[in-house]
């Protein structure tokens, strides 16, 4: 049997997407190999949002075509995703013979058997496709791995018209396709017949979901008509979704905090920068205002609710006033969590081409302090839950000590806590008695006997 590696750079979206993927190849008669050495079939599926993630895939593809060219073996080589899309036949040669767009992942197990019978030496396809966006949907699931999968990721959507002047995403992803409620409530329903307990509804910008496909209903958006749909799904116990964009957080989906048990109260909700200067200029379409208005809200609905955002420091035309105004928003807001990314200047982006590129090294310094700032708040925020009885689902055998088990707190914290196999994929109460810089630990309040 032929067997497939795959490699995944960047965000959730491609981590959905080379499951389905791997699935596909199952499908096909493929297994999936330990590592690139012993494959048949070597995919790397790629980042385009910022040139360190893509020096990363093109890095790693040298390497592994320089090892497959000594072993002297037959390897189907190939990119997918983001950077195939953008960079396409580029990408061909050097050992590698496939290139595959964002819209032409489900192709990829017939174009590998293709290249590997020998009836093509190369095959590049980044054409659009229609209806592509109701094609990820398979999952390999526990597999090779006898812990069950508790949580797993449903696309929703792909691609995104905001158009924000830093991002590549319209461009590699194309215009935002939503699929069907019923479509995924469907695959919803099958990943609970196979023992998941959470899902993450997945998108560049899942509030706009269903937007031209599907009418507001009782002033409910397409989006929260999903999640009301995925809500009554029984069996499932958790509900979560990412990203939306501030801009689409109207408040019927605050309510839905309030009204929907299953919500999980957190949102990754990406502010960018806290200057009304430079939120217009990365034409995100809401104010620093409106931004603190929304977590005010969502606060009030939910106080507990746990929340992650994105910054990018070094916009074109950022001053320090600007980045002071974003170290502001930070404190005010007291952040659970905070990814900050130097800005990358993006091919065909608008900001690329905007006048004032910050200097490379006041872009890391400002990185410097944010990061050290959003820290600070993350580890204090992780302290205040000391002494609490957290809701956990149980997800398996810890990653730093198998011997202890972890699972997720509702607002999305990591907790430890001792246990035996059979408690995964329950939802049972822990006492936290201690924090680390991003971890929980604690002790279950009642073990289930079973
Ligand atoms: N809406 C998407 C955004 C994808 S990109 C989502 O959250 O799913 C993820 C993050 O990368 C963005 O929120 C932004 O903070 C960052 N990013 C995007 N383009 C960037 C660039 N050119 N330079 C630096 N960071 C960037
Ligand atoms: Fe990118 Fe902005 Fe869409 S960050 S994915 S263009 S919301």
């Amino acid at each position: 049997m032929p067997s497939v590696f795959i490699k995944t750079y960047g965000c959730q979206m491609n981590e959905r997407d080379s499951d389905a993927v791997a699935a596909q190849f199952i499908a096909c008669g493929y297994t999936l190999a330990a590592s690139e050495a012993v494959a048949d079939v070597v995919l790397l599926n790629t980042c385009s949002v910022r040139d360190a993630a893509e020096q990363k895939a093109l890095g790693r593809m040298t390497n592994v075509a320089a090892t497959i060219r000594k072993q002297g073996r037959q390897v189907v080589l190939g990119y997918l995703g983001c950077m195939a899309q953008s960079r396409g036949r580029e990408l061909l040669g050097a050992g590698v013979n496939l290139v595959l767009g964002t819209q032409k992942l489900h192709r990829a197990a017939e174009l590998a058997d293709e290249l590997l019978a020998g009836r093509q030496t190369t095959l590049c396809d980044t054409e659009a496709e229609a209806g592509s966006e109701a094609q990820i949907r398979d999952h390999v699931l526990a597999l090779n791995d006898s812990r069950p999968v508790v949580s797993a990721y449903v696309s929703i959507m792909q691609g995104c018209n905001q158009r924000c002047t830093f991002c590549i995403v319209p461009q590699t992803r194309g215009e935002e396709r939503s699929r069907s409620i019923e479509d995924i409530v469907a695959e919803c329903r099958g990943l609970v017949a196979r023992g998941v307990k959470e899902i993450t509804l997945l998108g560049q910008i899942v509030t706009s979901y269903g937007r031209r496909l599907i009418p507001v209903q009782d002033g409910k958006s397409p989006f929260v008509q999903l999640l009301e749909a995925v809500h009554a799904v029984e069996g499932l116990e958790r509900i979560r979704f990412t990203s939306p964009h501030p801009k689409g957080y109207g408040t019927d989906l605050v309510e839905a905090y309030a009204r929907l048990p299953k919500l999980c109260e957190s949102a990754h909700l990406p502010v960018q920068s806290g200057s009304n200067r430079v939120l217009k200029l990365m034409h995100r379409g809401y104010t620093r205002e409106r931004y603190l208005e929304l977590v005010g809200q969502l606060r009030t609905a939910q106080p507990r609710i746990g929340l992650g955002t994105d910054i990018i420091v070094g916009f074109p035309g950022e001053t320090g006033e600007d980045f002071a105004q974003t170290l502001d928003l930070v404190q005010r807001v007291q952040f659970d969590s905070a990814y900050v990314f130097k800005y990358s200047p993006r091919k065909d982006t608008p900001a690329a081409a905007m006048p004032d590129q910050v200097p490379v090294e006041v872009r890391e310094e400002r990185h410097a302090r944010l990061l050290l700032a959003v820290t600070e708040i993350g580890q204090a925020r992780l302290q205040r839950l000391v002494g609490q009885t957290v809701q956990v689902l149980v997800e398996g055998p810890s990653r730093k000590n198998p011997a202890r088990l972890e699972g997720r707190t509702r607002s999305n914290q990591i907790v430890v806590f001792e246990g035996t196999p059979r408690h995964v994929g329950q939802l049972l109460d822990v006492h936290v008695t201690r924090a680390s810089a991003v971890t929980l630990y604690g002790d279950p309040a009642i073990l289930n006997p079973d």
